[in-house]
């Protein structure tokens, strides 16, 4: 049997709740002999901030580059809010998606049957969601140079950032997108501004070549990102895949995030390119949900992104989408059950820690395997 090599990095806040779960899950597959995983941890964001003054150390990268597949907690938190720009936590994420070249995120919102009422939106705009959001990650305004504060010497100060991409960035993550669009529905919604930004007019004009060379059997659409958010909260069951830049991204996804009930539900993977001669990629997965410092330590947090995101990774690294299929049906059978994490609370659920519903799931688990 293959050995999975991972990279844990649980980072601050809920951060190690939620990845101590995903320890729960991987020592239970290994006992039973249903995958082999050899996990290293190390530190991220704040807490590698207090141990060496960096938001990831370079031994750590270099364990990231090593890895089949890094799973990250969650970084940040008042407590660094005074720590120079360049060391803040989330630096530390940032630097893992350029230097393992990350560039498409994946965001699946899922609404399971059970939770349909835990969306602030009415139960019937989103029973049964099921879209993907396609993110650049690792180019726009995020890493775009220069990015400054000026001092313009005359009591004012100057603050720049770069939005830009160039044409093959537009063309690999459109790539990324169409691919999945074709395993799903065949629908594409490409979000950007070009009504406002250059950037949008070109991320517009090379969405649609790739589609009229590559992809003419999907169904592209285009919307504008500030009027697609808004189709998001009307009838989100409109979309199929969407794709979108670093910063829209970033919004649209939290958005959605809130129609699967809670932000606590959605998972994440980012990916790199995959290597023509090893079939690999680079990946690394991550729950939407930040660090949650005003619950942290707790036993309040939601496992289930952290969970679901070890399930993205089943599916696009270790080719175990048997496996994948199984945690998410025993992730919907656990909510169908009435249990809550506080974050999900609803008429006549039942309250769990972030324990109590890890050890819940694990359990389906096993009953699904027999
Ligand atoms: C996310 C987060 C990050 C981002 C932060 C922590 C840098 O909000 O993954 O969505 O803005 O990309
Ligand atoms: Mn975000």
């Amino acid at each position: 049997m293959t050995t999975h090599k991972l990279l844990l990095l649980p980072g601050d806040g809920i951060g190690p709740e939620v990845m101590g779960e995903v320890k729960r899950l991987i020592g239970w597959l290994d006992a039973q002999g249903i995958a082999r995983f050899e996990t290293e941890e190390g530190l991220v964001g704040g807490a590698s901030y207090d141990a060496d003054k960096v938001s990831i150390t370079d031994a750590t990268m270099a364990k990231a580059l090593e890895a089949d597949a890094v799973l990250f907690g969650a970084v940040g938190g008042p407590k660094w809010d005074p720590v120079p720009y360049e060391v803040r936590p989330e630096a530390g994420l940032l630097r893992l998606r350029k230097d393992l070249a990350l560039f498409a995120n994946l965001r699946p919102a899922i609404c399971y049957p059970a939770l349909a009422q835990s969306s602030s939106l009415k139960p019937e705009v989103v029973e049964g969601l099921d879209i993907m959001i396609v993110r650049e990650l690792t180019g726009g305004v995020y890493f775009g140079e220069p990015k400054t504060i000026t001092d313009l010497g005359n009591g004012q100060k100057r603050a720049i950032d770069t939005q830009v991409y160039d044409t093959y960035e537009i063309e690999r993550i459109a790539r990324v997108a169409f691919d999945l669009a074709r395993k799903r529905r065949n629908k594409l919604t490409s979000m950007e501004k070009r009504n406002v930004m250059k950037s949008g007019v070109l991320w517009n004009e090379v969405v649609s070549a790739v589609h009229q060379r590559e992809y003419p059997d999907v169904t592209l659409e285009h919307q504008l990102a500030d009027s697609g958010g808004m189709q998001l909260v009307r009838w989100p069951k409109q979309f199929d895949v969407i794709v979108t830049d670093n910063l829209f991204g970033d919004m649209l996804s939290d958005i959605a995030a809130m129609l699967t009930g809670s932000l606590g539900m959605l998972p994440s993977a980012s990916l790199g390119e995959t290597n023509a001669k090893t079939g690999t990629r680079k990946a690394l997965y991550e729950p939407v949900h930040g660090s949650a410092p005003d619950i942290a330590g707790q036993g309040k947090a939601n496992p289930i992104a952290m969970l679901a995101s070890f399930g993205m990774a089943l599916r696009y690294s270790f080719d175990r989408g048997d496996l994948a299929d199984k945690l998410d049906q025993a992730i919907a059978a656990v909510l169908a059950k009435g249990l809550r994490t506080a974050d999900l609370q609803s008429e006549g659920s039942t309250i769990v820690s972030t324990a109590a519903m890890g050890e819940a799931i694990v359990k389906e688990m096993q009953a699904l395997h027999g």
